[in-house]
């Protein structure tokens, strides 16, 4: 790997690190909870990670710019734009359900080359380079074997809108739990898409995601030999707020399902584990 690359990564998981151990220190205990939206809320820890992430990349390499979740970066037309979610799963955190992650991914003009996410109350570290495969905590990781759809395990997750917008993902909800073994929705993209790359979930769709919930994660996806497309096929962007990614194997199959009206009654043989 390069050093500059190195450099970059190095730094990533250090700071990924430092806003883990915060949001540890601040699980299940009492938070001031603020509303975006109906549904949609933030903590005093969501902008402490992102001011513990934000602040040692500027600190580290001030030419960068940043896109993250809880506050506006002037843009300055740099090369290098480093995107981040400091803490996907907020819901989860607020409720003190342990499932949530640090997400941090480097886009270089134009292209996400670097994604890390740290899955912090498993102290799992999950990265990759653009070429370079995909590792947890030093170890590589792959998508699963699995196939065909009726044997696999799925994620998924609903936007914050779901009461008021008729986008809301519950048809393609309901078509894929009469034709896949299971779904979770855990409440962390990030962690869905990690746990894609890493076989230990079989495919994730979602509808209405943003580039910092899904920046890491598909890279991730990639570098571990998976596939990741928008919900008609075509070649991924983290600005597509369509996202299905999976081990290949069950795309074809994904894709298919998506165009289904609901409810789809699924015909499937009992398949081997
Ligand atoms: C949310 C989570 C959730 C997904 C939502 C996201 P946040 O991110 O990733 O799983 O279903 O659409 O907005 O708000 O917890 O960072
Ligand atoms: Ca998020
Ligand atoms: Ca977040």
């Amino acid at each position: 790997m390069a050093s500059e690359m190195k450099e970059f990564l190095e730094k990533a998981v250090e700071l990924a690190k430092e806003a883990g151990q915060f949001q540890r220190s601040r699980l299940w205990t009492p938070l001031t909870i603020e509303h975006k939206g109906v549904i949609d809320i933030v903590t005093e820890v969501d902008r402490g990670s992102e001011d513990i992430i934000v602040g040692g990349l500027a600190q580290a390499f001030p030419g960068h710019d940043f896109l993250a979740e809880e506050n506006l970066y002037q843009d300055r037309g740099a090369t290098h734009k480093w995107i981040i979610d400091p803490l996907d799963g907020t819901t989860n955190f607020a409720h003190g359900f342990p499932w949530f992650a640090v997400s941090i991914a480097l886009e270089v003009n134009g292209e996400v080359v670097l994604g890390v996410i740290y899955h912090t109350m498993m102290d799992e570290m999950f990265t990759a380079v653009k070429g370079e495969g995909a590792w947890v905590n030093g170890s590589r990781i792959a998508v699963s074997p699995r196939a065909p759809l009726c044997s696999t395990l799925l994620a998924t997750g609903f936007p914050y809108d779901n009461a008021t917008d008729p986008e809301n993902n519950f048809s393609h909800f309901v078509n894929f739990q009469m034709s896949a073994r299971g779904i979770r929705r855990a409440g962390a993209a990030a962690l869905d898409l990690a746990y894609v790359a890493a076989g230990r979930l079989d495919g994730f769709w979602e509808c209405k995601l943003k580039p910092w919930d899904v920046a890491a994660g598909q890279l991730l996806v990639s570098e571990a030999g998976g596939r990741v497309t928008g919900f008609e096929g075509k070649p991924y962007s983290v600005y597509n707020h369509r996202i299905v990614a999976s081990n290949g194997l069950i795309h074809e199959e994904m894709l298919e399902m998506l165009t289904k009206p609901a409810p789809f009654q699924a015909i499937c043989g009992q398949v081997d584990p």
